[in-house]
């Protein structure tokens, strides 16, 4: 059971600059919350309670207010600082004695997930024993990611980044799942032609050994990219539709760490007091009763 994710939360944002140019892209708000907040509660539908953020150097203090190790969630935060953009698969090299001898999830922090089913699919993607787990979903502009073809059976035959042509739709997307081997794996990547470990290079590194397995979120899901204006905007607009017209907050922290039990009554009264007088605390009052 996998029980330990990394949220990869650097990043220099050059995309969203000037936005990103005094606040990390993380912490910028998707309609009503910090981006984080999103993939934090993927992990958590997961049933991942022990969390480690890495952030930009520099930038630990800002992501602390929001998300601090004593927090109101029930979950452990651990923090580490990259100290330059080194690719993804940095990640694990950051987080080599926090991930010890487990297993490991690890989501980008900029990935919006969402759709039926997507979390009991998460609770048996934590249930990997050897090798990897990606999630692939179709998209329109698959030169723009990591891109898998596959057979009839849904079997990655291989995985390229940015292909400039390709028959295949499917993107990788930003939410993998590894063994304990993907320390010892990292270690041996060298830098692609733009200076960073490639996710992908990992990847290839488990198929090779035929350890990769496919998942996918499934028609219905919807994988929403927030990595320029355009997509940003339209994905906090997507929030937006879902929220107002259910009156269900996608990514409510409390209310999922509640469900799960992991909280009691008491921290989302405390949650209510960390925030204020918002939208969000009126929303946990409401949750309460
Ligand atoms: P990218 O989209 O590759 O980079 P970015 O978000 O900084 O944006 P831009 O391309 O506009 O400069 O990163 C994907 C996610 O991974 C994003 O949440 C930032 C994070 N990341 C790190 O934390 N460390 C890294 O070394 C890299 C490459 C990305």
């Amino acid at each position: 059971m996998i029980k330990k994710g990394i949220i990869l939360a650097g990043g220099l944002g050059t995309r969203m600059s000037p936005l990103t140019k005094a606040v990390n892209k993380q912490l910028l708000p998707l309609y009503d919350k910090p981006l984080i907040y999103y993939p934090l509660s993927v992990l958590m539908l997961a049933g991942i309670k022990n969390i480690l953020i890495i952030v930009n150097k520099g930038q630990l203090s800002q992501f602390r207010k929001i998300l601090p190790e004593k927090n109101n969630l029930g979950i452990n935060i651990h923090y580490k600082e990259q100290s330059k953009p080194r690719g993804l698969p940095d990640a694990f090299l950051i987080g080599k004695n926090f991930i010890g001898k487990d297993n490991v999830a690890l989501i980008l922090g900029d990935n919006f997930f969402y759709g039926q089913n997507f979390s009991s699919k998460l609770k048996k993607s934590v249930k990997l024993k050897y090798g990897a787990q990606v999630y692939l979903h179709p998209v329109n502009n698959p030169n723009l990611y990591g891109v898998a073809t596959t057979n009839k059976k849904n079997k990655i035959l291989k995985i390229i980044e940015k292909p400039k042509k390709t028959k295949s739709n499917l993107a990788v997307t930003g939410i993998y799942f590894f063994d304990n081997n993907v320390i010892d794996l990292s270690k041996t990547l060298k830098p692609s032609k733009r200076n960073e470990l490639e996710i992908v290079d990992l990847l290839n590194k488990y198929k090779k050994k035929g350890k990769l397995k496919a998942e996918f979120i499934g028609r219905g899901g919807a994988w929403l990219d927030t990595g320029n204006i355009e997509d940003f905007y339209n994905t906090s607009n997507f929030v937006a539709a879902i929220e107002n017209r259910q009156g269900l907050k996608i990514a409510c922290l409390e209310e999922i760490a509640f469900v799960n039990k992991w909280i009691e009554k008491k921290d989302i009264l405390n949650a209510i007091k960390f925030y204020g007088n918002c939208n969000y605390s009126k929303y946990l009052k409401r949750f309460l009763n």
